[in-house]
């Protein structure tokens, strides 16, 4: 590989779901920039080097095959790729803390100081460092005094630049962005790495969707977007429990509500509850910051999204427990689906997970199927007491079954043959359609008693007294 056929060597530690995806689109725009992946595991390496991807996303091993070779590299030669890189991306995960002060809500942000302090021990001259991963606001001063502490002669600048795309249509969420935010320093050197990366961009982002902020704004606005969306959740989610008492239909107030253009339609789907590695993270964060900063009734209403996520999954298992006469012990249920959302392999915070674990303890026994997550379904779940299997076909997990409960809607789930789960199933048969995701007429019209989510029950055989 010839050095200098690149105007600029991008580096980017950690080759996560972040890392890996957001790295591709850029060398796919950006043919004459050389962008690397790294991380400190070679098993993730190999996996990007292979034609088994350590992640499923739509349309990017596509990206990946194209760009792969040529400008975009997969390497665990940290080293030596911070020494040669301009722009080094920071996409390492920031998980919850489970350990001492803030235990449970700060981030930790253990991963990020490591690669800090490698930054710096390993440059030796000037950089643009982003920060990709979502960290807590007023990071980047952490991250500007690790890397100048005992180091005056090289100069660090600090870029915040937060990724928005969710899984399952990141790559197109990347590459039609509704916006690119890039929070930097108001002082000449903020401005013009600013404008650095604006360079990257604006090969494929309209001036008009790059936001351009003060570093703080833009830390804190990854935080707010993901705290927004998650409301919009549970505040559905929490009219859903009243509809199935009312006999209003959740998707109809959505639909209702939604249509008033100052609230509009989206992220207003009822279902099981949200998962995924950012919404709950992100709101303890916030939660954990306006407690620190004394503001603690903010805290308190950022707190009750999650309370209600967690209702709501807790609410799922006891109407399954209520329909199903009180008791699943030793009843087969099978799970159609465990990713926390359809498109994706990833399971990080799947209200599947915490279902699963609520059943097991009622003694159910589980079935559980997906088609891309049931590797990660296997490591969730281990350790976890009881009968559990993992079964790629869905007919084959219904077989013999008391009731399904449907926990990511899957397009193939809409067109399975329900006639012949139907019959292969135990009487009477339940499903629980935890994402309001399948024809439920029809179901019932086959013989299943329905229960959805914030709609009144469809049961074959009422009591009438
Ligand atoms: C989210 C943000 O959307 C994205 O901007 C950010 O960069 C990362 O976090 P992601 O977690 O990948 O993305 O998925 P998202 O589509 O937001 O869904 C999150 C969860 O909310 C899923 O479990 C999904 O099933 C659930 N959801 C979403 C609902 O229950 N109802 C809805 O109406 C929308
Ligand atoms: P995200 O969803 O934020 O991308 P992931 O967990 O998918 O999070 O990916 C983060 C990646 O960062 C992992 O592959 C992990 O091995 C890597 N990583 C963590 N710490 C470091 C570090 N100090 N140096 C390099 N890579 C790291």
């Amino acid at each position: 590989m010839s050095d200098n056929k690149f105007v600029k060597k991008i580096a980017c530690i950690g080759a996560g779901y972040v890392g890996g995806p957001t790295m591709t689109v850029i060398a796919n725009f950006c043919p004459d920039y050389q962008v690397t992946v790294l991380d400190i595991s070679q098993e993730r390496i190999d996996q990007w080097n292979s034609n088994e991807l350590p992640i499923f996303e739509p349309g990017l091993k596509e990206r990946v095959l194209k760009a792969r070779g040529q400008n975009l590299f997969f390497s665990t030669d940290i080293d030596r790729c911070i020494d040669e890189a301009d722009i080094i991306f920071v996409a390492v995960n920031t998980p919850t803390k489970t350990f001492g002060e803030g235990a449970g809500k700060a981030v930790d942000l253990q991963y990020i100081e490591q690669t800090a302090r490698r930054i710096k021990e390993n440059s030796k001259s000037d950089k643009i460092i982003v920060e990709k991963s979502t960290i807590p606001v007023r990071a980047a001063e952490t991250l500007g005094k690790i890397l100048h502490s005992g180091n005056n002669s090289i100069h660090f600048e600090i870029l915040s630049n937060p990724e928005f795309m969710a899984e399952g249509t990141g790559i197109h969420d990347m590459e039609n962005p509704d916006r690119i935010l890039i929070g930097s320093m108001d002082t000449p050197s903020g401005q013009a790495a600013r404008d650095e990366l604006i360079k990257i961009y604006e090969r494929w982002v309209t001036p008009e969707n790059l936001i351009t902020t003060n570093l703080w704004s833009s830390e804190l606005s990854k935080l707010v977007s993901n705290a927004f969306l998650a409301q919009r959740i549970s505040s559905i989610n929490s009219i859903s429990g009243l509809c199935e008492v009312t006999e209003a239909d959740v998707d109809e107030v959505a639909r209702a509500v939604g249509k008033d253009s100052r609230i509009g339609p989206k992220f207003l789907r009822a279902g099981v509850g949200f998962g995924g590695s950012c919404f709950r993270k992100d709101i303890l964060n916030l939660v954990y910051l306006c407690e620190h900063f004394g503001l603690q009734p903010v805290a308190d209403f950022w707190g009750q999204v999650i309370i209600m996520n967690d209702y709501q999954m807790e609410r799922f298992v006891q109407r399954m427990l209520k329909a199903m006469f009180n008791s699943v012990v030793d009843k087969k249920i099978a799970l159609f689906g465990f990713a926390f959302k359809p498109d994706t392999g990833d399971t990080r915070d799947s209200p599947a997970i915490y279902i699963s674990k609520m059943l097991l303890k009622e003694r159910a026994r589980l079935c559980i199927t997906d088609p891309h997550a049931l590797k990660n379904a296997q490591k969730d779940l281990e350790g976890v007491e009881g009968e559990i299997v993992y079964e790629p076909d869905p007919y084959k997990a219904a077989e013999g079954a008391h009731a399904i409960a449907l926990m990511t809607e899957w397009d193939q789930y809409k067109t399975l043959d329900y006639k012949r789960i139907f019959e292969s199933m135990e009487k009477p048969a339940f499903l629980f359609d935890g994402r309001n995701h399948l024809d439920h007429q029809a179901l019932f019209d086959l013989g299943f008693n329905v229960h959805s989510i914030g709609k009144p029950d469809r049961i074959q055989f009422d009591d009438p007294s």
